[in-house]
Formats: structure tokens, C-alpha cells, sequence
């Protein structure tokens, strides 16, 4: 670090002010305005707008800003000649009601963060890259990450043509209503030799940190998810008609079915597994017609890779069982599996340094959540910065908090760390 680097880290944590005035900025852009938390999904109006207000913010501050055809927007700040940048940034999209600092936080740390270096006349050796990845969450097709997918080459056109919301509008489909050209998804894709280190920094969503009374997070694991798609098939009949012992009632199976999944991630043997049943369609949902038909989408995280799979092929044998237990049957499909990802020690080391200069107390942990950097990874070293969680770590709803003083201390560790990168000498044994 050069003495006007640390300059440049140490004057973001004032910048309380300018994290508030874009975390607001963001949330207005929502279906809900305002009320009920934030809805701006993947694909949608709404999230373009936000990468437009992105784009504008970075192409004001002098940097080139472009959108690819996966919808994730890119500035750059220019190295010294070197191809390979390092990169920060993190989603604008949002789960329906979801919270104001899910995915934000990184786009607005990576916005301070460019401001200030811009401000300090900071001339990188490697090109300065600041990301908003698009369609980040799996609530609206079930599989998340997709921006960052597509970057890293772990998905493709063909199976993104597969998946589709529950309006039956595919990904393909709603990529090409917001103006994005899925023929030219090849061109959205990271070489690796572009690629030096990328860092996301990230709401923690959980409370670990507030509760150690710590000032961040390195987070040096990310969970994998496998999600199922369990479909339960009974017989709909009239609700006053059919005898309770003649009834084949899918809704009663798929109750039980939850019951055993939660029993399932709860036994001794699954500690640290979290299943969760998030969504259901009960068909034809009349309140006069027994249920004919449920669908219940599993949703099954672990920091462990072969207990993940190994749950995921417990959980269909002992939900057919309990389906047939019911009088019902029952099939399973299988939507999406990610791995559980490890991050750069290298670059946990370099935080925790750069931490501790800045006087912060950090701690190293894992993440339940999913995160664009799990795909990244596949192409250059990754890290996480998380910032503490207020709320006993509520996200996912309108009552997600973090504060903006905790944000501008991740904006000041994140700004030291990507200098600290800047300057690293070493590449990394990969
Ligand atoms: C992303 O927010 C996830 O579902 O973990
Ligand atoms: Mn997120
Ligand atoms: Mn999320």
C-alpha cells in the first residue's frame, strides 16, 4: 500500500451520508414502492433501471461502463497495460418483499469504492473492474446466480430455456422482454486470463457478526443448494362428497412430507444442513375440492458436498414413502445444485491484514447463503468481505438492516483490499 491508498481507504468510512443516499436510492426502485419491502425482480423493468442508475454513477466518475448480453454491467478503471483485472461488486435484483441490502450493499461498496479511488486520482497496475451481476436470486426460476453464471460458463442458453417462473415465462423469454439478446449470451463470458482476484462484499444474513460484536466478515466458505422439485399426486375430489378414509389427498401428503424434511435436517447427523420447504402450489386450490395435486420446491443448503447430495437423495426416498403412506404418489425433479465453494486463503490472509490495519475485529466464516462469487470463482481467486447483519440477521424480508456506518467500514475495508491487491506482487498458485 502506498501512503495515498490508505488515504483513499481511510476516507470512505465517513461516507455514511453517500451509503445512505444510494441503499434509498435503490430501494425506491421497487413494485412496492416502498410498503412491503423491495420487489425487483431478475429480468424485470425495475432491475434494468437500477443497472442504468449504476451505469450512469460509474460513467460520471469518468469510468467505461458497458452492459453485456447477460445483463450484468461492467465499469472499468484502467491499469497500467496489464489484461488481468480485479474485480468487486455484488446483484441489484431482489427476492419478491425482500430487503433493501441484499446484493445492494456490494453495487454500492463497489460505487464508493470507484468514487473514492477516482476522487484520489488512483491509477491502478491492473484494470479496476466494478460489477452489478443480473438476476441473482433463484426466487423468481429456481436456479440462482445467473448473471454471474453466464460470466463463468456454468449455465448456457439451452438450459436457461428450460427454466421458467411460475408465470411459465422462461429465462430466454424474459431476458429477451427487457431489450437483452440471448443469441449473444457467448459474449457475456469471463476469460480467465482478463481475470486476477474478484471480491463481493455482502450483507452477512445471519448474526454471527452482531452477535461477536464484530466489525466484518472473511468469509472463507460458501454453502452449496440443491433444489427439488417434489410433485405430489393424489385424487381431487368434491370436498362434501368423499369420505375421509376413501380420500387421496395430495395437500395432507405434501404436510407430512414438510414435517420429514424439517425432522430430516434436524437429526444429529445433520447438523449444519438447512432444508427448507419455501414454496407450495396446491392444485386446483379450490376450497371446495380436495387437492389433486401439490408442488412443493426444496431447497436444501450444507457447507458439506456429499452430505448435500446424500440429503437430497434421502429426502425423495422418504418423501415417496410418507407420499405412499398417504395414498399418494410422488416424483422428483431436480432444478438446480450448486457445490459448497471454498475462497482464497490468499486473500483472506490479505483482508485480515488490511483489517487489522484499519483497526477493525474481524472474524472468518462461512456463508449459508448463495453468492455470485460461488460461480466467479470458477474463473479467478474470490473472496467476501460480509458486513454484520442487524435484526438477529433477518434477510429475505422488509426487516433486512445493516447500519451505514457498518456498510462504510466494509466500503473501507474493501477499498484497502483491492488496493492491497493492486499491489500483490505474487500471483497465486491455483
Ligand atoms: C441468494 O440470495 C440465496 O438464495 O442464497
Ligand atoms: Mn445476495
Ligand atoms: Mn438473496
Amino acid at each position: 500500500m502506498t501512503e495515498g491508498n490508505s488515504t483513499a481507504a481511510e476516507q470512505v468510512a465517513l461516507d455514511v451520508s453517500g451509503v445512505d443516499e444510494l441503499i434509498d436510492r435503490f430501494a425506491a426502485l421497487s413494485e412496492t414502492h416502498g410498503a412491503e419491502g423491495v420487489t425487483r425482480l431478475g429480468y424485470t423493468p425495475l432491475e434494468r433501471e437500477a443497472h442504468q442508475v449504476f451505469a450512469t454513477f460509474m460513467s460520471h466518475l469518468g469510468l467505461s461502463v458497458h452492459s453485456d448480453a447477460a445483463g450484468n454491467t461492467i465499469a472499468e478503471l484502467p491499469g497500467d497495460g496489464r489484461p488481468d483485472g480485479i474485480g468487486t461488486g455484488s446483484h441489484l435484483d431482489s427476492v419478491p418483499h425482500g430487503g433493501r441490502f441484499d446484493g445492494i450493499v456490494g453495487v454500492v461498496a463497489a460505487m464508493l469504492c470507484a468514487q473514492t479511488l477516482a476522487a484520489d486520482d488512483y491509477h491502478p497496475r491492473h484494470p479496476l473492474r466494478f460489477v452489478a451481476f443480473a438476476n441473482e436470486e433463484g426466487a423468481r426460476f429456481g436456479q440462482a446466480c445467473n448473471g454471474s453464471r453466464l460470466a463463468a460458463g456454468t449455465t448456457d442458453a439451452e438450459a436457461l430455456g428450460e427454466l421458467r417462473d411460475r408465470d411459465g415465462i422462461s429465462v430466454l423469454e424474459a431476458m429477451r422482454s427487457v431489450g437483452l439478446d440471448p443469441d449473444r449470451l457467448d459474449e457475456a463470458r469471463w476469460r480467465r486470463e482478463d481475470w486476477d482476484s474478484f471480491i463481493e462484499m455482502h450483507i452477512e444474513q445471519g448474526s454471527v457478526l452482531a452477535d461477536g460484536a464484530d466489525d466484518i466478515g472473511l468469509v472463507d466458505t460458501i454453502s452449496g443448494s440443491t433444489r427439488l422439485r417434489l410433485t405430489v399426486h393424489g385424487v381431487a375430489s368434491h370436498s362434501g362428497g368423499t369420505p375421509m378414509l376413501a380420500r387421496h389427498d395430495a395437500l395432507v401428503s405434501a404436510s407430512a412430507i414438510v414435517l420429514a424434511a424439517n425432522d430430516l435436517a434436524l437429526d444429529a447427523e445433520h447438523f449444519g444442513t438447512r432444508i427448507t420447504i419455501g414454496r407450495i402450489i396446491a392444485s386446483p386450490n379450490s376450497m371446495t375440492t380436495i387437492p389433486g395435486e401439490v408442488t412443493l420446491d426444496v431447497d436444501i443448503r450444507d457447507v458439506d458436498t456429499d452430505r448435500q447430495r446424500q440429503t437430497a437423495l434421502t429426502l425423495i426416498a422418504r418423501a415417496k414413502e410418507t407420499a405412499a403412506l398417504h395414498d399418494t404418489s410422488l416424483d422428483a425433479h431436480l432444478i438446480a445444485d450448486t457445490a459448497p465453494t471454498l475462497l482464497s486463503r490468499r486473500i483472506i490472509e490479505l483482508a485480515s491484514r488490511e483489517t487489522d490495519r484499519l483497526g477493525m475485529v474481524h472474524r472468518v466464516l462461512a456463508s449459508g447463503a448463495s453468492h455470485d462469487t460461488q460461480q466467479i470463482s470458477r474463473v479467478c481467486e474470490t473472496g467476501m468481505l460480509f458486513v454484520p447483519s442487524l435484526h438477529h440477521g433477518v434477510s429475505h424480508s422488509p426487516d433486512e438492516f445493516s447500519r451505514a456506518e457498518d456498510i462504510a467500514r466494509g466500503v473501507q475495508a474493501l477499498t484497502g483490499l483491492l488496493t492491497a491487491l493492486d499491489m500483490a506482487d505474487e500471483q497465486p498458485a491455483s
